[in-house]
């Protein structure tokens, strides 16, 4: 990936060069990402771990901030690389995405080094500007975000000016509505008011509304560009069914945001907007599904009737790690989302271990995998190669970073029973419960557990960024000799 700018073969195609230069902050972010993760881990079962060095508090927050940001920095890139090729044009203003990525990644090195060093002290005015707001995934302080609010407004200038000047098409069209939406909805979380009610409201417009809506929208146009590119998928299915898809996800995504407002001060008529609107969100995630494995299933037989190659597949890798996707979206966010999503059910688990698993099976299942996908296929067309094949190194990648997720998911929905059971319905919810449900052995040994999965993640981490620096190379040299 470091010298796929150089030996590109994108044929003078700058946008796709600009794609790749987020894709290559995106993983080193993931990257930093999971080592939080790992100390915040370590932290829960030696709480004196880096006291006061490093606290749990830094930690977690840094990780979860960093999920975001490389998240963020994935999707821009994957516009980038996906815009030239679905408007027919290349991108208008470059330069200006150059310029971005370069304010953006100033500003995040900053915030982040600032999160680091000053790690405790008093919330104020000046904290809020300068250091950080307070608000969970999205801490950058106000001068940031006005920042981000620019870069942004540049980055959608450039999708919107070059659908504008080239083709329209049907994925084109729902991204860029859908990108305004996101944008947004950013806005929302700006905003500091002192009434914690009122904060958390609009905070969910943000936290709610990106995940469960414009994100879940977002990888669906991914999901039809990659099965177009990888399998040969027929450009009228696949736009047939991301409208089906863009209809049920905002259908129940917007009111479904009830689930969050059950407990936090809002009046009580949300239990029952919140209850049925995001029962019905795994509805649009099994469309998903369905869309990914029927499209796959329909090209490879189609293929094998006219007696073709056995496989339709031009990217192994992207492809797995899409068809995880399809799995773990459906899984993540549709199975552990609904497992909680009901009052009745919430009224226990509300922020228990539970929704720890939820978080990180739905962050993973939805949307690493799928922007995994979308850096393979940047690399094969850095490198211009026309079939990629998976390396050892990428199923090494693959199995141990998924398995590793879904270990950590597993662990942690033991820990969120056992919270649940023990703190919430034998102890009453108590202050006194909380610390007795921490000390019992499920949930000791539960931490354990998601820890050891923790560093297979890790593990599984490093063969993929050894495998997306690699296997460019390895896979021109095949095509040269074959
Ligand atoms: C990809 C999509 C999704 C992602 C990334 C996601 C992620 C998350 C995260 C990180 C939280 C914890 C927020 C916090 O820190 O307080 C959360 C909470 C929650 N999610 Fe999701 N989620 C997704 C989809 C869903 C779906 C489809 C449902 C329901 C069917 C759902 C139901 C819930 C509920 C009820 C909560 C609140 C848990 C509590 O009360 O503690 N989520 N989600
Ligand atoms: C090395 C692997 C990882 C470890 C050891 C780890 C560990 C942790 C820890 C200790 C927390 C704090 C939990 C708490 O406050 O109770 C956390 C939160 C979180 N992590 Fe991870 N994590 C890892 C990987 C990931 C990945 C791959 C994702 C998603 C792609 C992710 C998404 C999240 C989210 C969304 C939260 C907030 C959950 C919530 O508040 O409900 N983590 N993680
Ligand atoms: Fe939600």
């Amino acid at each position: 990936m470091l010298t796929s700018i150089k030996t590109n073969s994108f044929e003078g195609n700058k946008s796709k060069e600009l794609g790749m230069m987020y894709f290559r902050v995106a993983i080193i972010l993931f990257g930093a990402q999971l080592v939080m993760g790992l100390i915040a881990a370590t932290q829960f079962l030696v709480p004196g771990f880096l006291f006061e060095l490093f606290d749990f508090s830094v930690a977690r927050m840094v990780h979860i901030n960093a999920l975001v940001v490389w998240m963020l920095y994935a999707m821009i890139g994957s516009v980038y690389y996906m815009l030239p090729d679905e408007t027919g044009v290349e991108t208008v203003g470059v330069g200006l995405g150059k310029l971005g990525f370069w304010v953006l990644t100033v500003a995040v090195t900053i915030v982040v080094l600032v999160y680091i060093f000053v790690q405790v002290g008093a919330g104020t005015e000046a904290s809020i500007w300068l250091i950080h707001e307070g608000r969970e995934y999205i801490e950058a302080p106000r001068w940031a975000d006005i920042g981000i609010v620019v870069v942004v407004l540049l980055f959608y200038w450039n999708v919107f000016a070059s659908y504008m000047k080239g083709k329209q098409t049907g994925i084109m069209t729902v991204m860029v509505a859908n990108l305004l939406a996101l944008a947004g909805l950013y806005v929302a979380g700006m905003f500091f008011t002192d009434n914690i009610s009122m904060d958390q409201f609009w905070w969910w417009w943000v936290i709610h509304l990106w995940v469960e809506a414009t994100w879940e929208v977002f990888v669906g146009t991914l999901a039809a560009f990659a099965l177009i590119r990888l399998i040969g998928a027929k450009r009228e299915i696949v736009e047939m069914w991301l409208w089906i898809e863009v209809l049920m996800l905002f259908g129940s995504g917007i009111l479904g945001m009830g689930h969050h407002y059950f407990w936090i001060g809002t009046p009580e008529y949300w239990w029952e907007i919140g209850a049925l609107f995001s029962a019905l969100e795994p509805v649009p995630l099994i469309a998903m599904f369905v869309h990914v494995l029927y499209d796959w299933g329909k090209e490879q037989g189609i293929s094998e009737a006219k007696g073709k190659a056995k496989t339709v597949v031009t990217n192994s890798p992207a492809m797995a790690w899409i068809v995880t996707n399809a799995f773990g979206n459906f899984l993540g966010a549709g199975i552990w989302g609904f497992f909680h999503t009901l009052p009745q059910v919430n009224i226990y688990t509300h922020g228990s271990q539970f929704t720890a698993a939820h978080g990180h099976l739905a962050f993973f299942g939805a949307y690493a995998t799928i922007l995994i996908g979308m850096m393979y296929m940047g690399i094969q067309g850095a490198y211009g190669v026309k079939i990629m094949k998976m390396t050892f190194k990428s199923k090494m990648g693959i199995f141990l970073v998924t398995f590793g997720v879904m270990g950590m998911t597993i662990a942690l929905t033991v820990a969120g029973y056992e919270q649940v059971l023990v703190e919430r319905a034998e102890l009453g919810a108590t202050w006194n419960a909380f610390f007795v449900a921490q000390e019992l052995p499920w949930y000791v040994q539960a931490q354990l557990w998601r820890a050891i999965m923790g560093v297979m993640t890790f593990v599984g981490f490093i063969y993929l960024v050894w495998d997306l620096l690699t296997i460019g190379s390895l896979a021109k040299d095949q095509e040269r000799n074959s």
